[in-house]
């Protein structure tokens, strides 16, 4: 259940919270809510690589502690640390996820056939580097995603990309040639306010041709 729907507060008001409520626990079924609705966000041909695990354990939070430098004030304080790997053997799901679209009547038996004949061996046919990429592009938007998804069940977030990125799917007994590290995303309700940032105005970042 969405708590705010006020467009313009969850999205132009967010700011990174890194200092949360110790007290707050977020339910699972919370949480999966919230990764639910996150999952909405769009990838490419569908494939949603991303994959999230929820640390919310002291157990699992101590195993994240040393592997997060500079960002264990976050680690500390906030309801769960999530992390959003990307799977580079996302087109595993692909049958399924068609499968499910042709069940529930939202496309024809044809063009789900037609689609997977084409997708599944163009993604068996990226390089590792490109699949990388794919995986990584898609999970990010998912992430932006969740953190104003977050501001509507009234939490707040940090994105983290400060972290050991090589260790990070072994920590969390993931195969780590196939789940690459995305980003973190601290989620708690905020206990300290987020600083105002400043951004460079659109002019000096646009070209119009
Ligand atoms: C990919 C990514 C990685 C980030 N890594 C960190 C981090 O490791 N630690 C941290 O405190 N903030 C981190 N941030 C937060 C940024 O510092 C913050 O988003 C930026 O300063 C703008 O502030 P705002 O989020 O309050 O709008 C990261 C943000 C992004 C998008």
């Amino acid at each position: 259940m969405l708590k705010n729907n006020n467009f313009e507060e969850i999205t132009f008001e967010r700011k990174s919270v890194r200092v949360y409520d110790e007290s707050v626990k977020i339910s699972n079924e919370e949480m999966l809510e919230m990764i639910q609705e996150a999952s909405i966000a769009p990838s490419s041909v569908n494939m949603q690589p991303w994959r999230f695990v929820v640390v919310e354990s002291d157990e699992a939070k101590a195993k994240l502690k040393p592997l997060i430098r500079f960002n264990t004030r976050q680690n500390d304080s906030s309801s769960a640390m999530v992390l959003i790997f990307g799977d580079m053997m996302c087109h595993e799901y692909g049958e399924e996820i068609y499968d499910q679209a042709v069940a529930e009547g939202k496309m024809p038996q044809e063009v789900r056939d037609q689609q997977l004949a084409a997708i599944i061996p163009h993604y068996e046919k990226l390089t590792k580097q490109e699949m990388n990429d794919v995986v990584k592009i898609d999970a990010s938007l998912a992430a932006m995603q969740f953190m104003l998804v977050a501001r509507a069940h009234g939490y707040d977030t940090n994105p983290i990309g400060g972290f050991e990125a090589d260790q990070l799917a072994e920590a969390f007994d993931l195969d780590k040639e196939r789940y690459v590290p995305v980003m973190i995303l601290s989620v708690g309700k905020a206990a300290e306010q987020g600083y105002t940032s400043v951004r460079l105005p659109a002019e000096k970042i646009t070209t119009f041709k």
